[in-house]
């Protein structure tokens, strides 16, 4: 088990390095490393994940450090094209560290699948035909999966809505809850859906069209909580009040104003998005659970919350859909899903809907901390100094050096970088 998430230095280390200390501190084997070094899946992989086939696509791996989440030392894999999320991510893991870590939960995995009825002659009788026949209704449901219902998973409810008005006119919706238990679980909502329409053309007198898994999975919600102490906020001339108030502000923007909500969701998903991609899981499912929950009072606002806690620290909570899973589909095709989840060392399903929540409470954090106070760009920057110094051959404590003059220099280039890395040599 991992001692400690927290790696002074991770980010000036060289990847060998990095790869090195995953081997010791994440017990990484030889081939999960090896895999490391060449994204993942050959071609031969992909053209049987996807149709037509002509390559294959990778992106940077990187790995958050200084999560602490309910009391367990984690590092996490963060697969992105944007600078600055995984900064981000770890550094506002640091800060929640200084309060304790992340607290976090996550509802019994149960998705809902959707089954369109129309055509219903007597809608009363259908359905009271529909909670009569329960039980019957699960059973077949039931049939559909065993593995899942060996797992211990399986149909749990259904319930039962109308839609009064619609382009066609009034239907019925049956929801179909299935607990799927590590598993994202489309595949198995979609099947049971499937296998039991046509039960419902009988119960209901009507016709079923669509049979489908809904995105906004409102059952399986997860949660984290984070709490700064007000003094950890403090940087430079930035007083811990002031950098907490900002905070706070920039917060009651996003939970006035669906515009700046968009935005703030956005940087609570660069976090979640990460997360899920390396793991293999399905970030657009992600994306549309996200969205429609943040508009579920019918307004459009934020997905986080913030507020003074009474000591005077800072106090956030983020809760969202969190249709993740550990097993099946691409978790289970994709390598590098597999070494990621080795690195972040969950035992199941609800254990990485908590890592993930709490990455996105983080990354949430680390935006309107650096929003709240000198805006984003500086961070950005001395980022990007930093990458182009090593580019340049900077090494061990020239790359901070060259960095610094390079921002000092307004001149974050290739060539300015080499001409210092030259003079400090
Ligand atoms: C950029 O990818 C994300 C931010 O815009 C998020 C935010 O504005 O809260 C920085």
């Amino acid at each position: 088990m991992l001692q400690n998430s927290r790696i002074p230095g991770f980010f000036k280390k060289s990847v060998n390095e990095r790869q090195n200390l995953l081997r010791e501190s994440a017990a990484l084997d030889e081939a999960s490393v090896e895999r490391l070094n060449h994204g993942g899946i050959d071609l031969a992989t992909a053209d049987r994940m996807i149709e037509n086939v002509v390559g294959v696509y990778s992106l940077p791996l990187g790995i958050a450090t200084n999560f602490l989440i309910n009391q367990r030392e984690i590092l996490v894999p963060m697969v992105i094209e944007e600078p600055s999320v995984v900064a981000g991510a770890s550094f506002a893991a640091l800060l929640a560290r200084e309060g304790g870590g992340f607290t976090a939960e996550a509802d019994a995995p149960e998705m809902i699948g959707q089954i369109q009825i129309l055509d219903v002659p007597d809608v009363e009788a259908a359905e009271r035909a529909l909670r009569e026949n329960r039980a019957e209704i699960l059973a077949e449901a039931g049939q559909a999966d065993p593995v899942l219902r060996k797992a211990g998973g399986g149909p749990r409810d259904i319930a039962i809505r109308r839609i009064e008005s619609s382009l066609v006119g009034p239907f019925l919706v049956l929801h179909l809850i299935l607990d799927v238990r590590d598993a994202m679980g489309a595949n198995a909502v979609n099947t049971a859906c499937e296998r039991i329409a046509p039960r419902i053309e009988k119960l209901t007198g009507g016709r079923v069209n669509l049979r489908i898994l809904s995105n906004l999975a409102d059952r399986r919600l997860a949660r984290a909580r984070c709490t700064v102490p007000v003094q950890s906020l403090a940087f430079e001339e930035w007083s811990g009040e002031r950098v907490r108030d900002g905070i706070l502000e920039a917060y009651a923007f996003a939970a006035a104003d669906p515009y700046r909500a968009a935005t703030h969701n956005k940087g609570i998903m660069n976090g979640v998005d990460a997360v899920v991609i390396a793991t293999g899981n399905d970030w657009r499912a992600m994306e549309a659970g996200a969205h429609a929950y943040a508009a579920r009072s019918g307004t459009y606002t934020s997905l986080s919350r913030w507020e003074r806690a009474p000591d005077g620290s800072l106090a956030g909570f983020l809760e969202m859909p969190m249709a993740a899973g550990i097993v099946g589909g691409t978790t289970r095709v994709h390598p590098l899903a597999q070494t990621a989840l080795k690195i972040l060392g969950v035992r199941n399903a609800q254990e990485l809907a908590q890592v993930i929540v709490s990455v996105g409470l983080a990354q949430n954090l680390a935006a309107l901390r650096a929003l709240g106070t000198e805006g984003i760009q500086r961070g950005h920057m001395r980022l990007h100094a930093r990458q182009v110094a090593i580019a340049a051959g900077a090494k061990g404590e020239a790359v901070e050096k060259v960095a610094q003059r390079l921002v000092e220099e307004n001149a974050i280039r290739i060539d300015r970088a080499e001409a210092l890395v030259q003079e400090l040599r």
